[in-house]
């Protein structure tokens, strides 16, 4: 399906969407050697407004994701922040988006590494709605683990380790779930294929600490500031077991395409009640009121575009 948008970013200029092509010999399109980013921007019918979700926060971590990559990017956060809000005014963009920017290893040879490439950088801003269904996901364990900081580091978003998710993903599908958790290499709750995931126990929230090979999730900081400051609720990082699952009065997986979604069933077991619960409730409200510029608290975490 052809992107729809009129103008991407790429190669240092805003350039026609079908002048974004890539070499079928470029590095990273043979060895996965990119990493990426996923942010929403939301539309503010009564403002005539693009709110961009969190800029700062998803550019820094792109920066850190290179920097794993051992990538040289000729950009600070500041001139992506300003190219990611540049691309929605000249795509002329008034409705929900999804950017995606990417930095590649480019070069066209034949050679599996990572030092010594050259590093080229695009970004793509196009018009998108849920990613997953946000009114009570059925969700499988997968049988798949979760990549393992020591084999492919976790907290990077590296293009080549969603092989890993898609294997997850698609294992759930094929057994009718809607989406899969996957499990660290000692058997531990690590993540969705591409969301962080939250149990409410015992008046509690926990979620896998950074060190269970998550993807330190945007949308997870986002749930643990707003569970602290506007629900009061404690939220433990730690690790969790599979059979936790089976006993949480609610999950909830988050994340930048998931946004929140509660879960209501695992490997068969009801959540709770098997509907969505109050606590999942309560923060999806907020969040949409949020990333939507409607709750002016926290509308510092909104950049907008007009
Ligand atoms: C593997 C994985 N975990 C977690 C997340 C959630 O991260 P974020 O909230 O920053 O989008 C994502 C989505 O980007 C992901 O792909």
């Amino acid at each position: 399906m052809p992107i729809d948008a009129k103008v991407l970013f790429m190669n240092g200029e805003y350039t026609p969407t079908e002048h974004g092509v890539i070499s079928v010999r470029s590095h990273a399109f043979a060895y996965g050697t990119g990493c990426f980013e996923g942010i929403r921007g939301y539309w503010n019918e009564e403002e005539g407004q693009v709110y961009l979700f969190r800029l700062r926060e998803h550019y820094e971590r792109l920066l850190r994701s290179s920097k794993i990559m051992r990538m040289k990017l000729p950009y600070s956060v500041e001139d992506l922040i300003e190219q990611s809000v540049e691309l929605v005014k000249r795509n002329g963009q008034r409705q929900d988006v999804y950017q995606r920017p990417v930095a590649y290893k480019s070069d066209e040879i034949i050679g599996v590494r990572l030092n010594d490439l050259t590093d080229d950088y695009l970004c793509t801003s196009e018009p998108m709605g849920n990613y997953v269904d946000i009114s009570g996901l059925r969700c499988g364990v997968s049988s798949w683990r979760r990549i393992d900081d020591n084999a492919m580091p976790a907290r990077a978003k590296i293009t080549g380790s969603y092989v890993n998710a898609a294997f997850a993903k698609s294992e759930a599908l094929l057994n009718n779930y809607d989406e899969a958790i996957m499990l660290t290499h000692d058997g531990h709750v690590a993540e969705g294929s591409a969301e962080n995931i939250f149990l409410y126990i015992n008046g509690e929230l926990v979620t896998p600490a950074p060190t269970e090979n998550i993807l330190l999730g945007v949308t997870r900081d986002t749930i643990i500031q707003l569970a602290a400051k506007e629900l009061g609720i404690t939220v433990h990082e730690r690790q969790i077991d599979r059979t936790e699952l089976y006993i949480a009065d609610e999950i909830l997986l988050c994340g930048t395409g998931a946004q929140i979604a509660p879960v209501i069933e695992v490997d068969h077991n009801s959540v709770g009640t098997g509907k969505v619960g109050p606590i999942g409730q309560k923060l999806q409200d907020l969040y949409f009121d949020i990333v939507r510029g409607i709750n002016k608290k926290y509308i510092n975490w909104c950049t907008p575009v007009y």
